[in-house]
């Protein structure tokens, strides 16, 4: 399928896999690479430009398709080297980059300079018409219904990205709640250029993850996930556990004079413990509503196959059928 996406990161199919904390290992961007969509490696995962070097040349050994890198810009105490990490890429030579969390403005000369693609994640209107206007090539529009963190505007895929449409000249993906065919065809239809997924692409073979996580998003269904840290305007939409369930309490009982530190116990460290040790109940990680429609845990090979024969026959047959009539 050709879409500007597609031609934009020299890619075979428009689907992307978004940065994930823990997940979005070179095993991970290369499996997905492979199969012809866009592979991301975690930046932050690594931490380091010296270790985000090495998981780069990682992935190259794995795959000689296209891949990117996710830089997650996040308030912080102590920030990461974010100019160590950006000057690491650029020297890699990968050629794509996903950035989310604050805007990206400052880094945007760097990375073009050296002709890197930038797509930015965002989840709102009002921000994906900001990346345009600082340059970015393109944006993933990241819905309600996502995995991880939403914002606070609660406004889900189907109003947002016709709304995104609307506004934007630069291509998007859909992001949140995006599974199989039907999802990359009703975001085709919506205007989206193709999609990103999270949380679907941890449900297969080569995720590099404990099989407990596999396991738990086979097993949830769209009931399953829960909004966190709402009252610190840092939402994050996870899988209940135990640890969710108290933090929820915690926040019920603290309401507005609840601080970070309140609730550090159940969401800061908690992603080696969860997606390498697979200690299900160590905290709160990032999960999407879509888990409900995750039935199995195929290959990303057979995935992304399955996804686009399918979306094939959704246009040719079913969607044909109704133009015809
Ligand atoms: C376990 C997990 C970790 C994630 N970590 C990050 C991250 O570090 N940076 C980021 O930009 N997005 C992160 N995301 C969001 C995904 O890149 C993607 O936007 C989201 O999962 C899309 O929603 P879906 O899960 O419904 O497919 C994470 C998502 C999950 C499920």
């Amino acid at each position: 399928m050709k879409t500007r996406i597609t031609e934009l990161f020299g890619i075979e199919h428009p689907i992307i896999q978004g940065g994930m904390h823990y997940v979005g290992l070179a095993e991970m961007a290369a499996a997905v690479s492979n199969a012809g969509g866009l592979g991301i490696i975690t930046g932050l995962t690594q931490g380091t430009p010296e270790k985000l070097a090495n998981e780069i040349a990682r992935c190259r050994e794995m795959t000689d398709k296209p891949f990117g890198v996710n830089l997650t810009f996040l308030p912080s105490v102590t920030p990461p080297d974010y100019p160590g990490l950006v000057d690491c890429i650029i020297k890699s030579g990968v050629k794509v980059v996903e950035t989310a969390g604050n805007n990206p403005a400052k880094w945007l000369p760097q990375l073009k300079e050296a002709g890197i693609k930038v797509i930015h994640k965002c989840t709102s209107v009002r921000h994906s018409i900001k990346a345009q206007e600082i340059g970015c090539d393109a944006v993933s529009v990241d819905g309600f219904e996502c995995g991880g963190h939403p914002g606070e505007d609660d406004i889900p895929n189907f109003i947002l990205l016709p709304r995104a449409a609307d506004e934007l000249e630069i291509p998007f993906v859909a992001s949140g709640g995006m599974a199989d065919a039907r999802s990359l065809v009703a975001s085709l239809a919506m205007g989206a250029e193709g999609m990103n997924m999270g949380t679907r692409f941890i449900a297969t073979k080569e995720a590099p993850v404990h099989e407990n996580v596999k396991q738990a998003i086979l097993g949830a269904s769209e009931l399953d996930t829960r909004l966190v840290m709402r009252p610190l305007r840092n939402t994050e939409r996870v899988l209940t556990n135990d640890a969710v369930e108290r933090l929820l309490e915690k926040e019920k009982q603290l309401g507005a004079h609840i601080k970070f530190e309140d609730v550090a116990g159940e969401v800061a460290g908690v992603y080696p413990k969860i997606m390498t040790q697979g200690t299900m109940d160590a905290g709160a990680w990032s999960c999407g509503m879509v888990a409900g429609l995750v039935y199995d845990i195929p290959t990303v090979q057979e995935l992304v196959d399955r996804i686009m024969s399918e979306a094939d026959a959704l246009i040719g047959e079913r969607l044909a059928r109704f133009a015809a009539a």
